[in-house]
């Protein structure tokens, strides 16, 4: 039978010309058509605040249900000040509360991200991948992936410029594959813990 596979795609940049909401396009341009992709929709969150842990606002609750639909998930943050931007962290706190009712665990992900920093977001990533490895998310480790935005990144249509869709292409690829291995029972480190 045949898997289709649903990515929930969280952008960090609620900016109306995100580089990053347009990396996010351009990838999922190149992802294989057993693959879907929606976008969370991080910006109508309230602040997290733990007092309302027992009545979640509509659109927490959405994200979750969404969280939930997902295979797996698809980060592309821009670097706010050496971190991740406040919006995401927030959406990952609502996502992961309350206590025992993660939304975010036990999913494969991908980590990307645009800056016009020339080091392309290594530190944002790298804090995203420590609160992640909390929330029992499986983040795909290679290839990594620190995204100068710059003239050519996208052509006129907002797909990938000559120079760098080789190494894009190759990048959803292992991508997709980690989704896929993922989901397959068969492979014995996903199912047997080493001795
Ligand atoms: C930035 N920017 C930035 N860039 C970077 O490489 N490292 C950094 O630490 C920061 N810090 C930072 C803080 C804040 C508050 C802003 C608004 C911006 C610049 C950032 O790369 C640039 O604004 C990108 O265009 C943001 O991504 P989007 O919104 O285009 O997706």
């Amino acid at each position: 039978m045949k898997h289709n596979y649903h990515i929930a795609v969280v952008v960090g940049s609620l900016r109306q010309d995100s580089f990053n909401k347009k990396l996010a396009h351009a990838l999922i341009q190149l992802a294989p058509d057993d693959f879907t992709f929606s976008f969370i929709n991080i910006g109508d969150l309230p602040l997290y605040n733990q007092d309302d842990d027992d009545h979640q606002a509509e659109s927490v609750k959405q994200l979750k249900a969404d969280l939930l639909d997902a295979q797996g998930l698809l980060f592309v943050t821009p670097e706010y000040n050496r971190s991740i931007p406040g919006v995401l962290k927030n959406a990952l706190d609502h996502g992961s509360r309350p206590y025992g009712h993660n939304a975010w665990a036990k999913k494969p992900a991908g980590v990307i991200g645009a800056s016009v920093g020339a080091h392309g977001t290594s530190m944002a990533q790298q804090h995203l991948r420590n609160v992640l490895s909390y929330l029992d998310v499986y983040a795909m480790a290679q290839p990594e992936a620190y995204v100068h935005a710059k003239e050519g990144l996208f052509d006129a249509d907002g797909n990938f410029g000559a120079a760098n869709k080789d190494f894009f292409e190759r990048w959803m690829k292992a991508f997709t594959g980690w989704v896929r291995d993922f989901d397959n029972p068969l492979i014995p480190e996903k199912v047997q813990p080493a001795d």
